[in-house]
């Protein structure tokens, strides 16, 4: 897919003030740090568009970038941590769960994944939240460059065999790095290939 078009278009603070549309829309979360900014830029080939969302107060935004006039690409919020009780575990914002629960224009989730680290027991929770709800995803792991090829499979791997426990069926995982701008034509193709159906989408929202 060219990219001929992408353009800043809204943040929203929850789902009730997503806009009315009918593009598709391809949802990007991961934990901040992951490289989620420098990942939309490289997909857009524009250097600086998803610091426009980044200004402070709207991180906590559902933001929308409008490509090709054709689909949308959302910038979701970061999950984080949050301490329950006696132990931690992953927090996200209603936002986030109602608009991946209930947006019925949200077609596919990619979740970053840093591919340095061991498997994060707060991207773990994530991926289940998101199986248990049968909401399509595809894993992107990023800073690909920053190790070497045996380490980077390594580490691939290891996360692949330990979410086996948690999706009956494996996800696609793009392996990407936004510094060398690695991993680009295969996500977008695969963005391309569900817009033109060539890929059978379930209805998230049943
Ligand atoms: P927040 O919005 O702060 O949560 O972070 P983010 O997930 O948007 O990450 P961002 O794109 O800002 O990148 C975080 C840091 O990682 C920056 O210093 C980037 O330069 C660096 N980084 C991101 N992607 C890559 C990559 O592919 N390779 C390398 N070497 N560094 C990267
Ligand atoms: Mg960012």
């Amino acid at each position: 897919m060219q990219i001929r078009s992408a353009v800043f278009e809204l943040s929203a603070p929850d789902l009730k003030s997503c806009p009315k549309s009918a593009f598709p829309e391809f949802a990007f979360i991961g934990r901040s740090n992951v490289g989620k900014s420098s990942m939309i830029n490289m997909l857009t080939g524009q250097k600086d568009l998803a610091k426009v969302s980044a200004t402070p107060g709207k991180t906590r935004m559902i933001n929308f970038f409008l490509i090709n006039n054709t689909w949308h690409l959302i910038d979701l919020p970061g999950y984080g941590y949050a301490k329950v009780g006696k132990r931690e575990r992953a927090d996200f914002s209603e936002a986030i769960a109602s608009y991946m629960e209930e947006r019925p224009n949200l077609r596919w989730v990619f979740i970053l994944i840093d591919s340095r680290l061991t498997p994060q027991p707060i991207d773990l929770e994530f991926i289940k939240w998101t199986t248990d709800r049968e909401i399509p995803f595809s894993l992107i792991f990023t800073k690909a460059d920053k190790s070497k090829p045996n380490a980077l499979k390594k580490s691939i791997s290891t996360f692949m065999e330990t979410i086996a426990e948690i999706c009956p069926i494996a996800p696609a995982a793009f392996i990407t790095s936004s510094k060398v701008r690695e991993g680009r034509p295969e996500i977008l193709g695969f963005i391309d290939s569900c817009l033109s159906n060539r890929i059978q989408i379930e209805d998230v929202t049943g």
